[in-house]
């Protein structure tokens, strides 16, 4: 019988500073997120200084908590899987350092993983995966369509060109005084709304499965700056639901359009804004009527998290990767299979 494969997962690319041990890469055994939205609402955004220090301040408590929680020793661990990037640079090298310490001192391989490849793998945590398979991977940081041939085998298709959508949302909200994240504040006004302003939905080029959302923020911000100088008051539920249709119908369209082209078994959406209501209701309605399988992972695990890294990184693990102790954060990271 194979001796199953615990991995401790560590994540800090943005502002959650997180530890989980995953079993086999599909089984949950504990999974702790220290968010710092709290310290950031204050400044709208997430300022990289503070985000650092504060996964300087949790990343030991975390990763204690995570083994005490799987009551587990590090000699019971295969492996160490970090995120390596992309992300913030200061904040990459916390989780990259503490993993690499750890993996030293317990004299463990480690496994270095990108985050989006984590995003996607979070699925497996829920659901087996099926290939070929279509990946919209929709954040604060990340707006992609990954298509997956088999496990590890990542082909970028579409990414956005400027703003990622959780970005842009979080823009917007901040013109309507909402505060940060301001999605989910969106999302509810939107749903509150009993009319929306028409504002361009943005294409591309045709055959694009590229994304572009700062023209859209762009509209949003002068149709409110032009009220504002006509002395007209805009009812903000018209703005934030005028908003959501457009960036809803364009990321639905191109999802769909890309599962029908690559003739996918199945699509999968992760990331924070794939937590959007609009955004479930639309994709679920329209992969049902194509009668094509479609999930989306539990909030926890669509938000930053490190049960996600481990599940990646036990597939590397069993692929044989191993990262070194020269291994660094590494911000601009791209994304490349594991073959
Ligand atoms: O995945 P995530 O937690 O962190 C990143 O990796 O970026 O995503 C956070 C983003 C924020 O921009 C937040 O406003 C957005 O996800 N978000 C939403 C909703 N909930 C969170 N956007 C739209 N609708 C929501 N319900
Ligand atoms: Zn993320």
């Amino acid at each position: 019988m194979n001796k199953d494969i615990y991995v401790l997962g560590i994540e800090t690319s943005c502002d959650e500073t997180a530890a989980s041990v995953v079993k086999n890469g599909t089984e949950i055994i504990s999974n702790v997120v220290a968010s710092q939205i709290e310290s950031h609402k204050r400044f709208g955004g997430v300022v990289p200084e503070i985000a650092s220090r504060h996964h300087v301040e949790q990343i030991t408590i975390v990763i204690e908590e995570a083994l005490a929680q799987a009551n587990l020793e590090p000699k019971q661990l295969s492996a160490v899987a970090v995120t390596e990037g992309p992300g913030l640079v200061g904040a990459l090298l916390v989780g990259v350092n503490a993993a690499k310490a750890f993996a030293f001192a317990h004299q463990l391989p480690i496994v270095g993983v990108h985050h989006i490849a984590g995003h996607i793998y979070a699925n497996r945590l829920e659901q087996e995966m099926e290939f070929p398979l279509l990946a919209l991977v929709i954040s604060g940081g990340h707006t992609e369509l990954v298509y997956m041939k088999e496990h590890g085998d990542f082909e970028v298709i579409g990414e956005t060109r400027d703003d990622a959508a959780g970005e842009a949302y979080d823009k917007v909200a901040r013109t309507l005084n909402l505060p940060y994240p301001g999605g989910p504040h969106i999302d509810r006004l939107a749903h509150e709304s009993d009319g929306a302003v028409e504002f361009p939905r943005v294409w591309l080029e045709e055959g694009s499965y590229d994304f572009s959302f700062s023209g859209l923020k762009s509209s949003v911000l002068n149709y409110m700056h032009n009220a504002a100088q006509r002395g007209e008051t805009v009812p903000p539920e018209h703005v934030a639901a005028g908003f959501q249709n457009s960036v809803v119908e364009v990321v639905t369209a191109k999802t769909l359009r890309a599962a029908t082209q690559y003739k996918v078994k199945q699509v999968i959406a992760a990331g924070g804004v794939a937590a959007n209501k609009g955004l479930r209701t639309s994709l679920t309605d329209t992969f049902k009527e194509k009668g094509l399988p479609f999930y989306i992972p539990s909030l926890k695990l669509c938000t930053d998290n490190a049960a996600m890294i481990a599940a990646a990184g036990t597939v590397m693990f069993e692929k044989g990767h191993r990262g070194t102790m020269a291994m660094n954060g590494r911000p601009g990271m791209a994304m490349a299979s594991w073959n």
